[in-house]
């Protein structure tokens, strides 16, 4: 069942002190990767929640939500659309710069690839202080997208990243 499969993902995180910094516990998604259960369990739980949620597209974020929008697409049989750290998008692209836990960094689009009031849910490993979910809503919107949901495996919640996207999020696996 579903609280079988989370702990299965919860047990799968391998957590790493004083990284890439000091003071940053960082949350490793590559044990799920490494394990086929926890692997098929986090498809699982994904698929099962956005079935009802009648999405027109997946947009993944750079590069850890590349590995997660696909498998789901596959299922789900929607396009998968990545937005990038800049200067690796072809095309026509729109940009947009953050701050994130440990850093910063500018995300691209390919904004033409985006129909005018797609259904989209934004996917990613983790969600921290937010600002990469913010830049990629607001690529989205301008883009013309309506974003639906931001959907992560893991959540820090005591970094409130949630409070500052104004769009409903669903994680699956939280740490204070
Ligand atoms: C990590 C993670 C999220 C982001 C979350 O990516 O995969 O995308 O940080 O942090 P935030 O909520 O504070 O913005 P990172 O930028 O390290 O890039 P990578 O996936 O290319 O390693
Ligand atoms: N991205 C931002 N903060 C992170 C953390 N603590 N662990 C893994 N990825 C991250």
């Amino acid at each position: 069942n579903k609280n079988e499969k989370i702990q299965l993902l919860r047990d799968a995180i391998v957590s790493y002190s004083d990284f890439p910094k000091p003071g940053i516990i960082f949350r490793d998604i590559f044990g799920i990767f490494r394990n086929i259960v926890a692997m098929r369990a986090m498809k699982d739980l994904i698929v099962e929640h956005i079935l009802f949620l009648e999405v027109d597209l997946v947009v993944g974020l750079d590069s850890r939500g590349f590995l997660l929008g696909p498998i789901i697409c596959m299922e789900l049989g929607k396009p998968f659309l990545p937005i990038r750290k800049k200067g690796k998008l072809p095309g026509n692209v729109v940009q947009h710069a953050f701050t994130l836990e440990y850093g910063e960094a500018t995300f691209e689009i390919q904004t033409e690839y985006v129909k005018k009031g797609a259904r989209t849910i934004i996917i990613d490993d983790l969600l921290a202080t937010g600002g990469s979910m913010a830049a990629a809503i607001e690529l989205l919107k301008l883009s013309g997208a309506e974003v639906i949901e931001c959907l992560t495996i893991i959540e820090l919640s005591g970094l409130k990243g949630r409070e500052k996207l104004g769009i409903p999020v669903h994680s699956f696996v939280q740490y204070d």
